[in-house]
C-alpha cells in the first residue's frame, strides 16, 4: 500500500491542473521514443540535440517536463540521459504505445489532472465540433457524474475517469445499444487482461461478486431522427484501496487493486478497452448486435434473476426472460404480463451486497 502512494505522488506533485491535449507528434513525444528506444543504454545530449533539431537547453526543457509527468530520467554531464522508469500516469503517450485502433485514441486526446467531470468536458468539445474518437481522460474528477443524476466517486490517481465522442448515424432510438455494446467491451478488455469474475448487470454496470467496479454514462445530443454526437463515459476502479473509497461505498464498490491485490497499468487497460470498443463499434455499425447481445447474455447474470425494476419512480417485480435484439430488457411480472424496459434502474431481489446506491445521490 505504501509503494502505491509513493508511485503515484510525484504526478500530483507536479502536474499542474493545465491540460495536455496531444494530436500530433510533439519534439518532447521524439525525445521520449528515443529515450524508450534505447533504454537502458544512455544517449548524449549532443546526438539528442542535432537528431530533433533543437537546442541543448530545449532538451533539458523537455526532460524536465517529462520528469514532471512521472518519467524517472536520470541525467549526467558526460552521458547524457537514460530512461530509468515509464511514468504511471495514463498520459497520451502512453495510451498509444502499441495501441491498434484506427480512431479510438488516434484523434486527439485531452488529458487533464483535474477536472469537473469527462462527460461534461467532451460534450463542450462535440458542440465545439470535436470528431468522433475525441477522448477526455482525467487524474480525478471534482464533478464526476454518474446515472440518474447521482455522482461518481473518482479517486484520484487511482482510477480510469474517461469519455469518448461518437457521432454513429443511427436513429436516436438505437443509442441505449451502445450503452451495452460500451459494457461488453469494457468486459472483454478486462477479461483479456485479468482473471477476473465479472459480471455485467443491465444495462452496463460491471460487478464482481454484487461490488461494483465500472459504470458507464451515455449521453445523447439529438433531434428527432438524428443523433448529433453520444458521449460514452466509463468510470473503472483500478488501484483504489479500500480505505480510500468513501465510507458508504466500502462495502458495495470493488476495484482491481482490491480483487487481484496488483497495482495495475491504467495505460494497459485503456489502450485495451479502446481495442475491444473500436471493435464492437464497428460490429455495431455494421448491424450485427445480434452478436453483440449474445456476448452481453454470457457475461452478465441478468437472465432468470428475480428483480425489481424502478422505472421513473414505478416499481416493478418480475423475472428477467431475456434481453432482445435491441438491448431491451424483458421482464415477466408476477402476474404474467411481460414488460419491455430500455432504462431503468435494477434492484436484485436475492442479492443481500446491492450496487445500486454505489453513486452517491
Ligand atoms: C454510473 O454507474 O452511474 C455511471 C458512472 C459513470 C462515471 C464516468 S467517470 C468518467 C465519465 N465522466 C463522468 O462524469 N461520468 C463518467
Amino acid at each position: 500500500m505504501q509503494a502505491y502512494v509513493h508511485l503515484f505522488s510525484p504526478i500530483f506533485k507536479y502536474l499542474g491542473s493545465k491540460e495536455r491535449r496531444v494530436s500530433g507528434v510533439t519534439t518532447k513525444d521524439q525525445l521520449l521514443r528515443y529515450l524508450k528506444e534505447n533504454r537502458p543504454e544512455w544517449i548524449s545530449g549532443q546526438w539528442l540535440s542535432t537528431e530533433l533539431g533543437v537546442s541543448r537547453a530545449a532538451i533539458n526543457k523537455h526532460v524536465k517536463r517529462l520528469r514532471e509527468e512521472g518519467y524517472i530520467i536520470r541525467s549526467s554531464s558526460k552521458k547524457g540521459y537514460v530512461l530509468i522508469h515509464v511514468s504511471e500516469a495514463p498520459l497520451p503517450n502512453e495510451i498509444r504505445e502499441g495501441l491498434t485502433t484506427r480512431v479510438f485514441g488516434q484523434a486527439d486526446i485531452h488529458y487533464f489532472q483535474e477536472i469537473d467531470s469527462t462527460n461534461t468536458k467532451a460534450k463542450e468539445l462535440a458542440e465545439k465540433g470535436a470528431i468522433e474518437g475525441t477522448m477526455v481522460i482525467a487524474e480525478s474528477q471534482t464533478r464526476g457524474r454518474g446515472r440518474m443524476g447521482r455522482q461518481w466517486y473518482s479517486s484520484p490517481g487511482a482510477g480510469i475517469y474517461t469519455s469518448l465522442i461518437l457521432r454513429p448515424t443511427i436513429p436516436p432510438l438505437a443509442a441505449p445499444k451502445i450503452t451495452l455494446m460500451t459494457a461488453v467491451a469494457i468486459a472483454e478488455a478486462l477479461l483479456s487482461q485479468l482473471d477476473l469474475d465479472i459480471r455485467i448487470k443491465w444495462p452496463n454496470d460491471i460487478l464482481i461478486q454484487g461490488k461494483k467496479l465500472v459504470g458507464i454514462l451515455t449521453e445523447i445530443s439529438s433531434e428527432m431522427n438524428v443523433v448529433h454526437y453520444i458521449v460514452v463515459g466509463l468510470g473503472l476502479n483500478v488501484n483504489t484501496p479500500r480505505r480510500d473509497f468513501p465510507p458508504e461505498l466500502q462495502n458495495i464498490a470493488t476495484s482491481l487493486f482490491m480483487e487481484t491485490g496488483n497495482v495495475c497499468s491504467r495505460a494497459r487497460l485503456i489502450r485495451g478497452f479502446l481495442e475491444q470498443f473500436e471493435k464492437y463499434y464497428n460490429r455495431f455499425k455494421q448491424d450485427d448486435f445480434h452478436h453483440i447481445v449474445a456476448r452481453w447474455k454470457q457475461l452478465s447474470n441478468a437472465i432468470g434473476q428475480r428483480i425489481v425494476v424502478d422505472i421513473r419512480g414505478e416499481k416493478h417485480t418480475g423475472t428477467i426472460m431475456d434481453v432482445d435484439d435491441e438491448g431491451g430488457l424483458l421482464l415477466q411480472e408476477e402476474q404474467g404480463k411481460v414488460l419491455r424496459i430500455v432504462s431503468g434502474e435494477i434492484e436484485f431481489y436475492d442479492s443481500q451486497r446491492d450496487a445500486n446506491d454505489y453513486c452517491v445521490r
